[in-house]
């Protein structure tokens, strides 16, 4: 059943390109434009819409961060995004007009489901992104956008992230397209984008042998950072939870910005820091700033893997492991950006012995509060 793999998460890496192709699968018509009828929101209500708040745990509350970007600059909707077991103790305002978006791939998350029924009880519409038919967070959500990456065996999350990405996409292109905001022919070009992004993701998937490579060579390192800015900073918190759980290392992801506000006085020699670099065409300013960050690191002997588009020749100088990938609109570029990372900490959990599909202490589903 793991088809040939060592491991379920091998296998589930692999399976991304067609997880993240039937996510998309009847979603996007013959014109162009998305059709998400299944979602049973009434238009009407999502252009009533006047403040978007996420909640989610662990790698799904990564792919909402990711998705507060998007939706913000396509929709111009106020977005935040919460851990789901912060969220009701604090007691948040919510009404009619929010639309709360919980991500869970298992359905069972308890924090997550806590949260959704409090947001429920104060009026907001919520709309779940699930990978589990008939689970409980759908069947409690007044709507259900589900992501289909079909089972997800592995403990550590991997194609339900990449889809709930795409799924956030799609809840943030739709509102964008039924609200139609000055952004709709950008917002039209990406959807075309989108369709093209599992054979990106596979593209990725076929160069990874040296990352394999240097997973193996840092297993008997204590720490590894990860740096990026813009949606690169969720990826790099994504990289780092990845080691965590898999390869029980000290990881720690950081807002490229931040670095001058503290975190730099962790750089020392030979500590492996893995850099997410924004594209370099549209935010080039964010390419320069993090082109600087990465010459400031190595500067103080940090060994810097750098993430970065093809044909990105600025970063090559300061690289001393350059891991390209396809370019991508600026906000996509999670889609790809992440799977070596996961590619990454698989390797180095098994470098180090450990046991990649059952983590200790880790368990798939987690319905407790
Ligand atoms: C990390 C991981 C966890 C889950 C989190 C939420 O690899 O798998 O952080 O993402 O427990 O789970 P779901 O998405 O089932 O609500």
């Amino acid at each position: 059943e793991k088809g040939g793999y060592d491991y379920f998460m091998l296998k589930e890496i692999a399976e991304q390109p067609r997880a993240v192709a039937d996510t998309l699968l009847g979603r996007i018509d013959a014109a162009g434009s998305l059709t998400l009828d299944e979602v049973r929101i009434p238009d009407s209500v999502l252009r009533e819409v006047d403040k978007v708040v996420i909640v989610a745990c662990g790698t799904a509350y990564h792919a909402g961060l990711i998705a507060k970007y998007a939706i913000e600059h396509w929709t111009r909707i106020p977005c935040e995004t919460e851990l789901a077991s912060e969220f009701r103790y604090r007691d948040p305002i919510l009404d009619q007009r929010t639309l709360v978006v919980a991500i869970s791939q298992s359905g069972e998350t308890m924090d997550t489901l806590m949260a959704l029924r409090h947001a429920r009880e104060q009026g907001a519409k919520v709309l779940a992104i699930c990978n589990t038919n008939g689970s409980t967070i759908p069947r409690e959500s007044d709507a259900v956008l589900y992501t289909h990456a079909g089972p997800e065996v592995a403990v550590a999350s991997t194609k339900a992230f990449l889809t709930q990405l795409v799924a956030c996409y799609l809840v943030a292109l739709y509102l964008g397209q039924v609200r139609g905001t000055k952004w709709g022919d950008e917002i039209r070009s990406v959807i075309r984008e989108l369709s093209e992004i599992a054979q990106e993701v596979e593209e990725v998937l076929e160069t990874m042998e040296p990352v394999r490579e240097l997973a193996r060579s840092l297993a008997d390192k204590n720490t590894v950072l990860f740096l990026g800015r813009h949606v690169g900073y969720p990826v790099a918190l994504e990289g780092a939870l990845k080691l965590k759980e898999l390869a029980y290392m000290h990881a720690e992801g950081f807002a490229a910005g931040e670095l001058k506000h503290g975190p730099i006085a962790l750089i020392e020699k030979d500590v492996p820091v893995v850099v997410v670099v924004p594209s370099p065409r549209g935010r080039s300013v964010l390419h320069d700033k993090i082109v600087s960050n990465i010459q400031e690191i190595r500067a103080r002997g940090a060994r810097t893997i750098v993430i970065a588009e093809r044909g990105d020749e600025a970063v090559r100088p300061y690289a001393d492991h350059l891991v390209e990938i396809p370019p991508t609109p600026v906000l996509l570029q999670p889609l790809v950006a992440t799977v070596p990372l996961q590619v990454f900490a698989c390797e180095l959990a098994t470098a180090r012995g450990n046991e990649v599909d059952q983590p200790r202490n880790l368990a798939k589903s987690v319905t407790v509060e």
